[in-house]
């Protein structure tokens, strides 16, 4: 009995460690065999300055920028069909040249605009507001020959392109950029209208809560240019805006405040999108592009390269040619702008300038 005991004992053990050995076979199999056809390496983040991936951390690789520069190599001639067609879309969609500003003829008392950044948000025009709107478009129908919109990017760093740009019949900057100090060889002085995020006058002038002149006297570089606010795309642009607007008053500023209109804006986010872009919002640099492409015959875009690295020669980049301030990747999507931007270049609608420029080259 005892010995019967013992052997079924023993059969159940190899009966088990059967069991096990077969279990140890086919997991190791299984494992084996998947990996028979070697496990396709993650996708690496391309190199490629991808208009889908703003935030591309590969911002100065040598591949992106050689690609770029193949396309942009060819020489450029504009292409008066290409930009007629170009320039008559963007119109009939975004009807920049009446609505680009808001002003007293297209906005009256009693309407009501719309946020663009956020269209819950509406805002009835008052007497008061009103009296803060241009009289009538600060630029009537009027179709510049030559006009320079002049980007932040730091590829304008040592350009030598201030005469060529303060060449330009009207002069575009973005975010009041310093135009003294040593860089008015580099980016001109002619200013023709200036834009202003609002997040400058809380970063560098308290919000404008405290004292003003310090502000209004860094507005002294721009002359009798406009100065182009987003007052109506956030709820909480619009008192900065207005205290910003009182201030020039108050000081007697030479500059002229105008305003974006929120509806242009949000029919030119939709311009752009369907082309492609899927930005949360449009960077100043394309829309003042936009603006230009409707009221110019002639666009140059200099400032413009959302790289690291320089287009010739590789060498290092600020972000801006002043600072080294990153853009907010979250909201703009430069890169896949500069694409677009190069296909307009490509295709002779407006010209982007690359370069550096010869000195006294007009
Ligand atoms: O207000 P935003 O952040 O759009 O612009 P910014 O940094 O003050 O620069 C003005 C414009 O220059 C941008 O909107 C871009 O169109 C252009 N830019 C560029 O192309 N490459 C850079 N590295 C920096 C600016």
């Amino acid at each position: 009995m005892r010995g019967q005991l013992l052997k079924l004992f023993f059969s159940l053990v190899i009966t088990l460690f059967c069991l096990g050995s077969l279990l140890t076979t086919v997991i190791w199999y299984m494992v084996n065999n998947n990996n028979v056809e070697p496990q396709r390496p993650h996708p690496k983040k391309k190199s490629t300055p991808d208009s889908s991936d703003p935030s591309d951390p590969c911002k100065s690789c040598r591949e992106v920028i050689d690609k770029v520069i193949e396309r942009y190599s060819q020489t450029w001639r504009k292409q008066e069909n290409n930009y007629q067609q170009f320039s008559s879309q963007l119109s009939s969609q975004c009807h920049g040249l009446d609505r680009a500003i808001i002003t007293q003829a297209n906005t009256p008392v009693g309407s009501k605009i719309v946020y663009d950044g956020d269209k819950k948000k509406t805002l009835k025009v008052t007497p008061e507001l009103f009296s803060t709107f241009a009289k009538e478009h600060p630029f009537p129908n009027k179709t510049w020959d030559t006009c320079a919109v002049v980007g932040n990017g730091g590829i304008l760093t040592n350009s030598s392109c201030g005469d060529i740009i303060d060449s330009a019949q009207f002069v575009i900057r973005c975010n009041l950029p310093p135009l003294g100090k040593g860089y008015e060889k580099h980016v001109g002085t002619k200013t023709d209208i200036v834009t202003a995020n609002p997040s400058i006058f809380l970063e560098k002038y308290g919000a404008l809560m405290g004292r003003r002149r310090p502000f209004v006297e860094s507005l002294h570089s721009y002359g009798k240019s406009r100065l182009l606010l987003p007052a109506f795309s956030y709820g909480h642009n619009t008192p900065v805006c207005m205290r910003a607007v009182y201030s020039i008053e108050d000081f007697e500023s030479p500059i002229q405040p105008i305003f974006f209109n929120p509806e242009y804006l949000q029919s030119l986010a939709l311009f752009w999108r369907s082309r492609g872009l899927r930005a949360v919002r449009l960077s100043t640099g394309i829309i003042m592009a936009s603006i230009a492409l409707e009221h110019c015959a002639n666009v140059h875009l200099y400032g413009f390269w959302p790289f690291g690295n320089h287009p010739h020669g590789l060498h290092a980049l600020t972000n801006h040619y002043y600072d080294d301030r990153q853009t907010k990747t979250k909201f703009h999507s430069m890169p896949a702008e500069f694409d677009l931007l190069l296909q307009l270049h490509s295709q002779g609608v407006l010209r982007l300038h690359l370069g550096d420029c010869q000195p006294g080259e007009k």
